[in-house]
C-alpha cells in the first residue's frame, strides 16, 4: 500500500524568537494551547496528501522556487485571531516578509497545483490554538521581532495523539539574485 504523506513548506523561526514567543505563550490562559517551540513555522505551501511518487517534483518545486528568490528579511508585529469574526480558533503573530514571502509562496503553491490549496496567502506565525470549552479571548500583543530568511524546509508532519510531530526532509537555500 501508498502511504500518502503530509507534507509543508515552512520558513523556520530563530532561537531567541522562539524564546520570546515561548515566554509570551506562558501568560495566555487556559483556552489557549501554546505552539511547541520546535514547531514555530510560518507556512508558505500545505499539501494534505501526497504520493510517494510525487515527493521528487515536491522537491523540485522547493529547488525552482528558491533559485528565484533573494535572501529576504521577515518581521512580527502583532497578534491577530482566526477567524475574524466569532470565537478566535487560532492566535498568531502578522508576518511581514515585504514581496518576497508572498512572491515565494505563490512561486511554490503554481508549481505544486493540484496538491496544495488554492487559499489565498495569509503569512502568519500560530503563536497557539484554542482549545477545550472555553471561549478564548483575543489578546493583545506586540513584537519586535525580525531576522533575515536565507532557506526554507519541506517537513513531513506524522500526526500522533500527543499532536503532530514535525520531521524535516529538505532545506532549500535561497539563491535568487536581487533586483
Ligand atoms: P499554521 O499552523 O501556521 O497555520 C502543518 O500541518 C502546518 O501546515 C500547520 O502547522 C499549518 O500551519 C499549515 N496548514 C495550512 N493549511 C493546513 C490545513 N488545511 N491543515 C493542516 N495544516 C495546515
Amino acid at each position: 500500500m501508498n502511504d500518502l504523506l503530509r507534507l509543508f513548506f515552512a520558513i523556520e523561526v530563530p532561537k531567541e524568537i522562539r524564546s520570546e514567543i515561548t515566554r509570551f505563550g506562558a501568560t495566555l490562559d487556559r483556552s489557549w494551547k501554546p505552539s511547541r517551540s520546535a514547531q514555530l513555522h510560518i507556512t508558505l505551501a500545505f499539501m494534505a496528501e501526497v504520493s510517494s511518487e510525487d515527493l521528487a517534483s515536491v522537491i523540485e518545486a522547493g529547488e525552482e522556487a528558491a533559485a528565484k528568490v533573494p535572501v529576504f528579511n521577515v518581521a512580527i508585529s502583532e497578534t491577530a485571531v482566526f477567524p475574524e469574526n466569532g470565537d478566535a480558533r487560532v492566535l498568531y503573530a502578522q508576518v511581514d516578509g515585504g514581496q518576497q514571502l508572498p512572491g515565494l509562496a505563490t512561486s511554490l503553491r503554481q508549481k505544486l497545483a493540484g496538491l496544495t490549496d488554492n487559499k489565498k496567502i495569509k503569512p502568519h506565525l500560530t503563536l497557539a490554538r484554542a482549545c477545550g470549552d472555553r471561549t478564548a479571548r483575543r489578546v493583545l500583543r506586540k513584537f519586535k521581532g525580525s531576522w533575515p530568511v536565507a532557506d526554507f524546509v519541506l517537513y513531513k508532519s506524522i500526526l500522533s495523539q500527543d499532536g503532530a510531530v514535525h520531521e524535516t526532509l529538505q532545506r532549500f537555500k535561497l539563491t535568487g539574485s536581487a533586483d
